[in-house]
Parts: structure tokens; sequence; C-alpha cells
């Protein structure tokens, strides 16, 4: 089917999906909006992060005719889920369910950590996403305040996301996980630092990926994948914040396929 597929996130830290899924599949058109006017979602109410997620998800469907929404963001996620799976007329890819289920199939002791921002490990989503796996692991969980402003900010590496870094994840390099998920989609652009702090014996987990094969595979199973052999795929780029920071930052962290944005009004 020739319509895109659409993405969201708050801001950058969705692009770590949209380059799995271009990898993935390189035939698709792709919608993706950085709602970066609004962002942090990490620190807000789930009430207002839903709302937001709802609005992106809708303007996705209605005004760029989408085939199926993958919600980028695992502040989002963990906000809205069952909201827009119940509501959208489009299938819903979410990114908590494949990085629990990456998770419990990489650990090796059964000791495992999942960070990402206040809300979403407030939300609780990860402890339930880990037990409907069924898989008998321990979870030890962390929020990381600051890390997306650093990645928003073109910060990926230096010493004060260093500093910060051991502050925050002592609780689960202290309990000693043998697998991490980065349970919020910016920051595989700090996994150098993450790494260095947790160790070389920790194996970290990223979403990115597994949320690319889930909608390859929801895609596949429904018909509705992109044949081959027509025009070159669209990537289409959205922000409701500065366009330019957009291209050029976006442009750093994603690679060529990003080179212009389009301003993103809600109405
Ligand atoms: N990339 C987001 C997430 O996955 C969001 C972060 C934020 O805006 O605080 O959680």
């Amino acid at each position: 089917m020739d319509r895109p597929i659409g993405m969201f996130d708050s801001g950058f830290g969705g692009l770590t999906v949209a380059r799995a899924l271009i990898d993935l599949l390189p035939n698709e058109h792709l919608v993706y909006i950085g709602d970066t006017g609004r962002y942090p979602y990490g620190p807000r109410p789930q009430a207002e992060v839903r709302e937001f997620a709802r609005q992106l998800a809708w303007s996705l469907v209605k005004d760029h005719e989408v085939k199926a929404v993958v919600v980028a963001c695992n502040t989002a996620s963990a906000a809205a889920i069952d909201d827009l799976k119940a509501e959208l007329p489009v299938p819903v890819i979410d990114v908590v369910e494949p990085g629990a289920d990456a998770l419990v199939r990489t650990t090796r002791t059964g000791h495992v950590g999942v960070i990402g921002t206040v809300g979403t490990i407030g939300s609780g989503a990860y402890d339930r996403a880990v037990a409907a796996t069924g898989a008998q692991v321990q979870l030890t969980s962390a929020a990381c305040p600051g890390f997306v402003e650093f990645v928003e900010r073109g910060q990926t590496e230096g010493e004060e996301i260093r500093i910060l870094a051991e502050r925050l994840l002592a609780p689960v390099h202290d309990a000693g996980v043998d697998s991490l998920l980065l349970g919020c989609t910016h920051y595989p652009y700090l996994a150098r630092t993450i790494g260095e702090v947790m160790g070389p014996d920790v194996v970290l987990v990223s979403s990115a990926d597994e949320t690319a094969f889930a909608a390859r595979e929801v895609l596949g199973r429904l018909g509705l994948l992109r044949a081959d052999g027509g025009e070159p795929a669209r990537h289409t780029f959205l922000s409701s914040g500065d366009i330019s920071w957009f291209a050029d930052l976006g442009g750093r962290l994603l690679g060529p396929e990003l080179r212009n944005a389009e301003q993103w009004h809600h109405h």
C-alpha cells in the first residue's frame, strides 16, 4: 500500500526508531513529527502527554493519511497507548512492548534494568510489560531526568553527561543488572557514555530496532507493506518548534534522509 507510515516523538529521540525503520523497510514512505515546540514530555502530567499524543496521532491520520502510527516515544506510549489503540482507525505500534520482549530475551542472569523519563518510569508501564512476558526476572528501574535535554541541545558526549550518568545510573549499576533497556528513544544517542558507566559486561538494549521489526510484522500480516518498484520512498519531517534547528540537528542525528523540515501546527 502506497500510504506512508506515520511516527511521532516529543523531539529528536524518535529519529532512532526512524533510522531503524528506514533501514529495515527502505521502500516505505514515512512522515515523522517531532513535537520540539512542547518537549520535554518526561516531566509533564500523564493526562497532558496523552492529549499531545492524540493530537499528533490524529494529525498523522487526517493530514497525512498514514496507514499506521508508530509511537516513537516511550513517555507517550506509557501515557496514551491504550487510548490510541482504541480510537485510531489504523494499526498502532508502540515502543514499550518490543523493548520489554527484547530485554527478557537478552538477559542471562535474570537481573534486568530499565531507564527512562520520570513520566515513563513513574507510570509503571515497564513493570507491566515485563510481567506480561511471563519471564522470571528481577527488574530495577531508574528515571534519568536531564538526559533528553542534552540530546535536544545537540550534546551527546562530554564530562557533564558523564557526571550526570554516574549519579542517575547508580541504582541500576548497583543492582548488578546484566541487561539495560534504554526505555527512552533519545537515549541511544547517549549510548557510549551509558555503556562506559555501566561497564563492558552490561548489554544495552535499544527498543528502536525491535520496534522496526514489530512494524514490519504488523504491516506484513495486514498486507499493508508497500510494493517494490515504484517511485523512491519519500521521507517527510515536521516539527512544532524551530524547523531550521530540526533539519540541522536532525540531519546530523538521523543521516541524509533528513534535509528539510516543515512546520507542524496543531489545529
Ligand atoms: N523520547 C521520549 C521518550 O521516549 C521523550 C522524552 C521527553 O520528551 O522527555 O520518552
